[in-house]
């Protein structure tokens, strides 16, 4: 197989990425009509598939969009998607649109949804992103309000992100009328005084898988974990500033629009939640 061309699942067929196709009046293409997921594996175990699946099947209910397959289907979709990469850590990228009509904003009637799954090799930050930490900026968070459902119309996550490479940094930390949002592709951390915070779970932040995970590490480590609105002030003054992903597992953050966060260096916090997080994903 070409490493750079593997196979990919589309409408019921796994078929090489470079001649996967579908038609241009797609809502997914016309309108971001979709949603999607990502799903790490590790030694080609996925990590966590039962959260991933149940909040995919959430956004498609929050769009009113069927879900074509149940959780075993995914399962076994998801699995030859992967056997078909030879890297044995992955992230699949699932999504699900609404299908193709004739253009219109509202649902069409008798439409199939589209289904698309690839994988790539999981790129975890480097050695020295790991251990110097990275810089990020902040931007206004100017998205829609519905952040909690995992669209793929994600023009606001895409300015963000733009705005943080156009920085040379790793990621955009967005905050709303001052307040803490998240990263473009990250949930964001505060420590202060040894206990963990990151904002509620609401409309305003995609609640990645990482959020329940790290919650669970703070309980089995013995660190206070806190979820609850967080000033500016807050993030600027911090000990300590995290990000989590599927992609960026956990990583500190050290400096932000170009000011030092707390030492400057990554913190305990951080180290202990790491070592969690790198035990908890190859535990068996
Ligand atoms: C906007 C946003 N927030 C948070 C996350 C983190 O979610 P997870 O931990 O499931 O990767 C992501 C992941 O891509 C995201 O796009």
């Amino acid at each position: 197989m070409d490493i750079d061309d593997p196979l990919v699942y589309l409408n019921g067929e796994f078929t090489p990425l470079s001649q996967a196709r579908v038609p241009v009046l797609d809502r997914g293409f016309i309108f971001g009509d979709g949603v999607y997921d990502v799903v790490p594996l590790y030694g080609r175990r996925m990590f966590r598939p039962a959260q991933h699946l149940a909040r995919l099947a959430r956004s498609l209910r929050e769009t009113g969009i069927p879900n074509p397959h149940d959780e075993a289907t995914w399962l076994e979709l998801i699995g030859r998607v992967s056997a078909a990469l030879p890297a044995s850590d992955q992230l699949v990228y699932i999504q699900v649109t609404r299908g193709v009509a004739r253009r219109g904003h509202a649902f069409p009637a008798h439409v199939t949804p589209t289904v698309f799954i690839m994988a790539n090799p999981l790129v975890p930050p480097s050695r020295e992103m790991r251990e110097q930490g990275v810089a990020c900026v902040s931007i206004e968070d100017q998205r829609w309000l519905r952040c909690d459902i995992k669209a793929t119309s994600l023009l606001g996550n895409v300015l963000a992100a733009q705005h943080a490479a156009s920085h040379g940094v790793t990621e955009a930390v967005q905050f709303r009328d001052g307040w803490l949002t998240e990263g473009s592709s990250t949930n964001i951390w505060v420590v202060a005084d040894g206990v963990l915070m990151t904002p509620p779970r609401d409309n305003l932040i995609l609640e990645g898988i990482r959020y329940g995970l790290l919650e669970e590490l703070c309980g089995a480590i013995g660190i206070t974990f806190q979820s609850r609105r967080i000033a500016r002030e807050d993030v600027t003054g911090a000990d300590e500033l995290l990000m989590s992903s599927a992609s960026k597992e956990v990583l500190a953050i050290t400096t932000l629009d170009g000011q030092r966060i707390g030492n400057g260096v990554p913190g305990p916090i951080y180290h202990a939640l790491f070592d969690a997080y790198q035990q908890a994903k190859r535990a068996p």
